[in-house]
């Protein structure tokens, strides 16, 4: 009897059979249990005997399901994790191409432009004083084009800086004429709607050398062929216009790329989108930098109005949320 039962579980290939083998044997109706009923029609006297052997039968019976349920859950785990095993090398491992943000893109490609030509690449802080910012770039306090710039203010009279301008101050305080220098980086104004952002990017430039060296005609010809190279076989027009740091001023615009200048939507019907404002270098500034007897142009634009163009992106904030449906689109 006992060999047959210990066969049955033996033979028993998963918890559920082994549990099912177990009732069968130790459960209430089990045929094991089944003898112990018969205990009181044993004679006395073979009593103890026969308890002896069904409580050897029923140890026997219990350690070898204990035997195989081990058995079988150790199986059972190992089947579990095969089938859970995750093969890495099934993914796909095709390498996904980044891509440079549009407006890094844009800083990038005119950067170099005018490291080509040989400008110097400078830099200054996030953070200014008022003499940088302002005041050494002919905006006096009080004065109203100061009203132009929308300033956050810090603590202690320091601004976050409105513009890159205050970078031709600080480079010409620490070099001597000739400069040819662009300072792109970021800039923060007190805005925000479709065409604008707290913070965007600007690329200022400047070039400085002697006395009557340096014409109107020089930065025209410059701006003209850096749109040229940025936007393409466009028309090009300059417009008397006014800040503080230059005076002529100018603010200059191309024909418009979306229409070929016939006019639409996203040149106002006009033909023209404005890029960028130049000029010739006030006096005043060169007189807050202590430079004598020299001449100079300077320009600044912005990078997102640039990266929109050339991109045709709507809206500017797009340019801001890491949409990477988005930046997808310019690998
Ligand atoms: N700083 C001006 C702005 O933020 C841009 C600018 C215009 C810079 C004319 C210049 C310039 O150097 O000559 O709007």
């Amino acid at each position: 009897m006992i060999q047959e039962w210990l066969k049955k579980i033996e033979l028993a290939n998963s918890l559920g059979s082994l549990e099912d083998v177990r009732v069968e044997i130790l459960g209430k109706k089990g045929v094991l249990t089944a003898q112990f009923t018969k205990m009181k029609d044993i004679p006395n006297t073979q009593k103890k005997a026969f308890a002896q052997n069904f409580n050897e039968q029923k140890a026997k019976v219990s350690e070898a399901i204990e035997n195989k349920k081990t058995v079988l859950m150790a199986l059972a785990l190992e089947e579990h994790l095969k089938l859970e095993k995750i093969d890495v090398t099934k993914f796909n491992m095709q390498p996904q191409n980044g891509a440079f943000h549009p407006v890094i893109d844009t800083l990038d490609k005119i950067t170099t432009y005018f490291q080509n030509l040989n400008f110097s690449v400078e830099e200054g802080p996030l953070v200014e004083d008022d003499f940088h910012n302002f005041e050494a770039l002919n905006l006096p306090k009080y004065h109203p084009a100061r009203d132009m710039q929308d300033t956050f203010y810090c603590k202690d009279g320091a601004v976050l800086r409105t513009h890159t301008s205050p970078v031709q101050i600080r480079t010409m305080m620490k070099t001597k004429p000739p400069i040819r220098m662009i300072a792109p980086g970021n800039v923060f104004r007190k805005d925000f709607d479709i065409t604008h952002t707290p913070m965007f990017n600007q690329i200022e430039g400047l070039v400085v050398d002697k006395h009557n060296k340096i014409s109107f005609a020089n930065l025209k010809h410059v701006m003209v062929e850096f749109l040229h190279h940025m936007f393409g076989d466009v028309e090009v027009r300059f417009r008397p216009s006014f800040f503080p740091f230059t005076e002529p001023s100018a603010e200059v615009d191309i024909s418009c790329i979306f229409c070929n200048g016939k006019g639409c939507r996203v040149c106002s019907h006009t033909g023209w989108l404005e890029v960028l404002g130049c000029g010739i270098v006030d006096e005043n500034v060169f007189k807050a930098v202590n430079y004598e007897n020299v001449s100079g142009y300077a320009f600044g634009l912005g990078i997102e109005r640039f990266a929109m163009l050339i991109h045709k992106i709507g809206d500017l904030r797009s340019l801001f949320e890491s949409d990477i449906r988005l930046l997808g689109q310019f690998r």
